[in-house]
Order: C-alpha cells, then sequence, then structure tokens
C-alpha cells in the first residue's frame, strides 16, 4: 500500500483472517509512506489544482517514485513486479470476480489517494483503476482494505473451512448469485422460528431449499446478477 496513513492499517493487518494469512505466509502486507518520497524539506506530496479551485491535489512525482521503490524492493528481494492499481471513485468497482482475478496476483502495490485526488498523469503510471463502490470517501485506505480483505479469504490456506468460500454470494456454486439464509439456535426466537426443513436431518431437501432460496433472493435482491451473469 502506498498511503499518507500506514498507521490505518496496523491493527487491520494483526487481525482476524488478515493476520493469520500473514501469520502463516499466504501474505505479506507493507505500507509505503508517500511522504517518504516527498519534495524538499517539507516531503511535500500536494500542491493546489492548475486552473484554481478547492482542495489539493497529490502531485505526480511522490507516486511514481514510490511505485519505482516498490519495484525496486521487489526486484531486490526477488518477488514479482507489482501489478499497480489505483483506487479512485472514477473506475469500474470492485467485484468478485475482480476479486478472483487478483487473488491470483502475486504482488499488488495499491495507491491510496487523499485531499482531491491525484494529478491526472498518475493514471499513466498504473496497470488498473478500481473503485470501491459509487460514493466518495475522504482516502483510498479503506477501499485497499477492503480490496485486501476480500482477496485474502480467496487465498489458500487462509480460510479455516475451504468450501466456505466456494458457496458464498457471487460463486460458481451458486450461479454468481446471493447466498442462502442462515441460521443458527435457537430454534425459535420471538415468533421467528428456523425453517423445519434445515432441522430435518435431509441433505438433499436442504441442498434443494437452499438452492431455491438463493436463487428467489438473487431475483428479488439483485436481479442483475441474473441478468448479467455477472460474476460467474
Ligand atoms: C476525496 S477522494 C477524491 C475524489 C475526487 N475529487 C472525485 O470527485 O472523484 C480522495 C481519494 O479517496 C479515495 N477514494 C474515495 N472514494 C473512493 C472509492 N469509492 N473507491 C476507491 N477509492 C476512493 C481515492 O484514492 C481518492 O483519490
Amino acid at each position: 500500500m502506498i498511503t499518507l496513513f500506514p498507521e490505518l492499517f496496523a491493527t487491520f493487518a494483526e487481525t482476524s483472517m488478515v493476520g493469520r494469512g500473514r501469520e502463516n505466509g499466504a501474505l505479506e502486507l507493507v505500507c509505503h509512506q508517500l511522504r517518504e518520497h516527498g519534495l524538499g524539506k517539507h516531503r511535500n506530496v500536494d500542491d493546489t489544482p492548475y486552473g484554481g479551485g478547492s482542495g489539493m491535489v497529490l502531485r505526480v512525482e511522490p507516486i511514481v517514485a514510490a511505485l519505482e521503490a516498490v519495484d525496486a524492493s521487489a526486484l531486490e528481494t526477488g518477488k514479482p513486479k507489482a501489478r499497480r492499481i489505483l483506487l479512485t471513485p472514477q473506475a469500474p468497482r470492485l467485484d468478485q470476480a475482480c476479486v478472483r482475478r487478483l487473488a491470483g496476483e502475486a504482488h499488488l502495490a495499491l495507491i491510496c489517494g487523499r485531499y482531491e485526488g491525484f494529478d491526472e498523469r498518475v493514471r499513466s503510471f498504473v496497470d488498473e483503476e478500481i473503485s470501491l463502490g459509487d460514493f466518495v470517501m475522504t482516502g483510498g485506505e479503506v477501499a485497499a482494505m477492503a480490496l485486501i480483505e476480500a482477496t485474502v479469504r480467496l487465498l489458500p490456506n487462509v480460510l479455516g473451512n475451504d468450501g466456505s468460500a466456494a458457496s458464498e454470494s457471487f460463486s460458481d456454486d451458486l450461479e454468481g448469485g446471493l447466498e442462502y439464509p442462515h441460521y443458527t439456535r435457537p430454534a425459535e426466537f420471538r415468533g421467528l422460528a428456523v425453517p423445519a426443513v434445515l432441522a430435518s436431518g435431509d441433505h438433499s431437501k436442504i441442498a434443494a431449499w437452499r438452492r431455491e432460496q438463493s436463487r428467489t433472493r438473487t431475483e428479488g435482491g439483485r436481479p442483475d446478477l441474473l441478468r448479467s451473469g455477472k460474476n460467474q
């Protein structure tokens, strides 16, 4: 991650699946402080926009210098060159198909913007641009964490039960649709009962019920997933 706020990743890197993935060597997270590549005595990373307007814009030179530092350290340590990803709301939205593709990459460099965003020329130095969704956040760090968290759980040896990623929402098992409902104890809560089929012990009936629920839920909540065949 190339960021002005590496501290945002500290707890994230230690916790849950990302922490476990780091512990068992499935992934490594490295923060590069963009300011270390800043200009002059004050390590400036931003400037006012040409043409006027409010806010500051991240300069191109520190970002390119940070990317080149990532490449140099990859070369030194024998890692593959990073795929450079710019996090920006002005890009195709992250989805499970994209997550699957990124999980197959050996090395990613995630560029987290701040302020009004980047000098447009940064785009000439990246391989891909990704948005978390159609909303504007203050910085790219949360988008980077979302991308990392979604990707990490697809890496071998990270998710406890290897089957659980295979039958989740957007998976091939569910034809790209939404997952069926889950229940746990108690069998009844304030008049809301667990569907009897789930306690029947009849596994083929349960599987059929789940398929049906997944289909109904997708048709109702996200018909676009059915129509486009997206994520399949
Ligand atoms: C305040 S935003 C800049 C928004 C920009 N001025 C615009 O209108 O498109 C600052 C940074 O946060 C990050 N960011 C904000 N929203 C995002 C999103 N939906 N997906 C990915 N990154 C986002 C980007 O890195 C962006 O450069």
